[in-house]
């Protein structure tokens, strides 16, 4: 099976070699895990080495989220050209949702709706290999019942599949504690699913992540330490947290 590398310091080996190709993978984690900058490193990487990649941003908008971005991770030289030149696009509510669209009455439905077309034509604008949809969770907002969020879902995943996509997609942790973790349908119907973690060891907390699942994949079910750095993740393969 072919496989994507991520290209993130020491993920590949926790993934087993990478993401199997076309995959979807759900990034969950509780707040300030490190959920959308894996994501976005996922991308840059991929558009350093040719794959164009797609940043659907439900959360933030596009300047802080590249604000953000270029501040957490200063050693990026290429990051503000990749995005000039597209290769890294962004997208955020306020690039498909019209100024002139009538500010009540219209259905989450019509707003999804022109979301997933913007998706599409992004997609095939842009040759993108990579998306990351930050967050799932928001996605969920979209919808009033959960059957009809989880067929949208499922829907979703096929298409980016049958364009030939490669995805990740984070989405909140409802319980932050490893010991008690509850899964959601994300975690069901994902490909693979990576957990992030902010561990608390004695006055501070350290950053940690384990691979829950990987469908196709030999991969590392041990609890991990990573950093945030500068140049970008750093996840330490064989170190032990506790
Ligand atoms: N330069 C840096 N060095 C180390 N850690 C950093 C740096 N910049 C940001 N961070 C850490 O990264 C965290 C935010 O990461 P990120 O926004 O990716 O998390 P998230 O899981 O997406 O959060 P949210 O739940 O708010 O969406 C910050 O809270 C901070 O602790
Ligand atoms: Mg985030």
């Amino acid at each position: 099976m072919e496989k994507i590398k991520t290209n993130i310091k020491g993920l590949d080996v926790l993934l087993g070699g990478g993401i199997p190709i076309h995959n979807n993978v759900f990034i969950c984690g509780g707040p300030g895990t490190g959920k959308t900058s894996l994501s976005m490193e996922f991308l840059y990487r991929g558009a350093l080495n040719g794959d164009n990649g797609l940043f659907l941003s439900l959360e933030e908008d596009t300047n802080s989220l590249i604000d953000n971005a270029t501040s957490t991770f200063t050693k990026w030289s290429k990051f503000n050209q990749l995005i000039k030149e597209k290769k890294l696009v962004v997208l955020t509510q306020e690039s498909y949702i019209h100024v002139d669209m009538p500010e009540t009455g219209v259905s989450p439905y019509y707003t999804f709706n022109k979301l997933y077309d913007k998706i599409n034509e992004t997609i095939e604008d842009h040759k993108t290999k990579r998306v990351v949809i930050d967050s799932a969770s928001i996605l969920n907002l979209f919808f009033t019942d959960d059957l009809e969020y989880r067929r949208t879902l499922l829907n979703l995943l096929r298409d980016l599949k049958k364009k030939g996509c490669t995805a990740l997609l984070t989405a909140e942790l409802q319980n932050v504690n490893r010991e008690t973790v509850r899964f959601a349908i994300e975690h069901f119907v994902a490909d693979g699913v990576i957990l992030l973690y902010l561990l608390e060891q004695q006055e501070r907390r350290i950053s940690a992540m384990e691979v829950l699942k990987m469908r196709g994949s030999e991969h590392s079910k041990v609890l991990t330490p990573f950093k945030i750095t500068p140049n970008g993740i750093e996840v330490f393969v064989g170190e032990r947290v506790y």
